[in-house]
């Protein structure tokens, strides 16, 4: 047997071992970073955040994050509850590309649709833990090697999460990957369901928000991007000023809240930019989210129902909010949008970065 054959059945053999239903709930480990009044708490099961601890006008510390009652509760989740989601995040139309000549079918776990990622994605799999700092600038590092073929995506991929705490209230994720033999599509995502008001709070359709994207990808009755661009102006998806979220949610024709994807305003040329600003005007917390990537969906918790989270929490639509800022949904299938395509020997890098005070920020009151 040729040594690739070797590692194959070696990469097949550990990648069968992380399926659903054989993780025991011991594989499961909790790390915590602190600084000042921040704490952050992840797991190296699908590199998720589990909780961020931050003060509010008065010093009260809340918990902002939305997580299930006990950690088992994330081995059959299908909320995606802080997980860091990949190899393709998002939704992939048909179950299907083509890629340099060869079509790839993959796994539809949503109608005929993949959804971030497949079946077992890169948020249903055990991470390692290739640094862990707590010292200074607390930081951990999570990676993950997924093998070719996984999900039905083409070579295998080296893939890095990087959760950080620096700065006063500052938190960035770093995610990266390398494709090791092929080029595949890759759309890393970071799915935290966020709630300024404290996780227990009841929902999010008080709170303010600006999002820094004056075009959405319109999407048909699936969810799946038709290609086309649409202004936001006059229209209930237009969160260019601040908006309070609930405002205009019965305006919406398509489901029952947001779940789009914005493009992100101003992207060429400047690194890194601002995607939105979260305010929740009681507890006075705030949070910019700044990105290097060209979209951001917005998505309020529309399918959450009777959801079992900590502290005795019930979790029904809307408890929280996603901003998951990303390539465009289904781009492999779509030549106008960004490429989505990485090769060997051109890295991908996804950075965000998620500043928290407790005023309102310019222009929200
Ligand atoms: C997850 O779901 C599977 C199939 O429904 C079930 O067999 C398993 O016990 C569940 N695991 C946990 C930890 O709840
Ligand atoms: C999936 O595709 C088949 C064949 O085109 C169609 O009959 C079916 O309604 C589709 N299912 C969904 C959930 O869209």
């Amino acid at each position: 047997m040729t040594k690739t054959l070797l590692l194959l059945c070696f990469l097949s053999l550990a990648a069968s071992g992380f399926a659903h239903g054989s993780i025991k709930k011991g594989d499961i480990k909790v790390f915590e970073l602190k600084k000042g009044d921040i704490s952050l708490k992840v797991t190296n099961y699908g590199a998720t955040i589990l909780s961020l601890i931050l003060p509010d006008k008065n010093g009260k510390l809340g918990d902002v994050i939305l997580e299930y009652r006990s950690l088992k509760d994330y081995i059959n989740d299908t909320s995606y509850f802080g997980a860091t989601v990949g190899r393709v995040a998002n939704r992939i139309g048909g179950a299907q590309f083509t890629l340099n000549g060869i079509h790839y079918k993959l796994p539809a776990n949503e109608g005929n649709n993949t959804l971030h990622g497949g079946k077992i994605g890169f948020s249903d799999v055990i991470w390692k833990v290739k640094k862990y700092q707590r010292e200074s600038k607390p930081s951990i590092t999570f990676t993950y090697h997924s093998f070719n073929g996984e999900e039905g995506f083409p070579g295998d991929l080296l893939v890095t999460a990087s959760y950080t705490l620096y700065g006063k209230n500052q938190l960035s994720i770093i995610m990266k990957a390398k494709a090791l033999n092929k080029a595949t599509p890759v759309n890393l995502v970071n799915h935290a369901y966020w709630s300024l008001g404290g996780h227990n709070s009841g929902n999010i359709l008080n709170e303010q928000v600006q999002i820094f994207g004056s075009k959405i990808t319109l999407v048909d009755s699936h969810l799946i991007p038709t290609g086309k661009f649409a202004s936001v102006k006059g229209t209930p998806y237009d969160f260019l000023k601040p908006h309070v979220v609930g405002s205009r949610i019965n305006q919406l024709s398509q489901s029952k809240g947001y779940d789009i994807n914005y493009v992100i305003d101003g992207v060429k040329g400047k690194k890194i930019n601002r995607a939105a600003i979260v305010y929740d005007k009681k507890s006075e917390r705030a949070m910019e989210i700044w990105t290097n990537k060209p979209g951001v969906q917005f998505y309020t918790g529309n399918y959450l129902e009777n959801v079992k989270g900590k502290d005795g929490a019930v979790y029904q639509a809307h408890a929280g909010l996603c901003l998951e800022t990303q390539d465009f949904p289904d781009s492999v299938n779509h030549p106008n949008f960004p490429s989505t395509i990485v090769s060997p020997g051109k890295d991908y890098k996804h950075y965000m970065l998620f500043k928290f005070s407790t005023e309102a920020p310019h222009g929200f009151s």
